[in-house]
């Protein structure tokens, strides 16, 4: 049985999942409309891991008996100015996520909820790739420029990204 404040904060999590997955649509739409189709594809998949997470928490707090709410969202920036600007932004937002998921790992501590515990675990380990994954593209991008082959061939790999829900459930 969660207690109200650790379901609260579970709640919590589903909104910044689903406003992640807003976010990354919104700044799939700005690649999109620069061209940058295989950059736009990267962000649409992560916009679907993002809603994959939003879900692992809905039916986690439907399993413990709990009660699932869908909170209003902010409305993400839409506005950029480059595939740079992008990065830094998508970067910083999975710092701030991971420290969301460390938050709420110390408060299920504190409770002793172990299936909590348990649970967050996998959100943990997915943060070390989200972060990693954020960081090694601002970095390219920081390298290339916005301009010649070496971002076209950035642009084509990402393209080929696809979504397979992480098995590890
Ligand atoms: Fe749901 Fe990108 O963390």
């Amino acid at each position: 049985m969660l207690s109200d404040k650790l379901q609260s904060e579970l709640n919590e999590q589903i909104k910044y999942e689903f406003f992640s997955a807003n976010y990354y649509l919104a700044m799939a739409a700005y690649c999109a409309a620069e061209g940058f189709n295989g950059f736009a594809n990267f962000f649409i998949v992560q916009a679907e891991e993002e809603r994959f997470h939003a879900m692992k928490f809905f039916n986690f707090i439907n399993e413990m008996d709990g009660r699932a709410l869908m909170k209003a969202m902010d409305e993400p920036k839409n506005e950029y100015s480059s595939l740079e600007e992008i990065f830094t932004l998508a970067f910083k937002h999975e710092k701030f996520v991971t420290g969301r998921i460390y938050s709420l790992m110390d408060l299920a501590i504190e409770e002793k909820e172990h299936a909590t515990i348990s649970f967050l675990r996998w959100f943990v380990d997915e943060q070390v790739e989200e972060e990693a994954s954020m960081s090694d593209l601002l970095n390219k991008v920081k390298r290339l420029g916005e301009k010649g082959e070496g971002i076209y061939m950035l642009d084509k790999e990402l393209s080929q990204r696809t979504f397979t829900a992480p098995s590890a459930e």
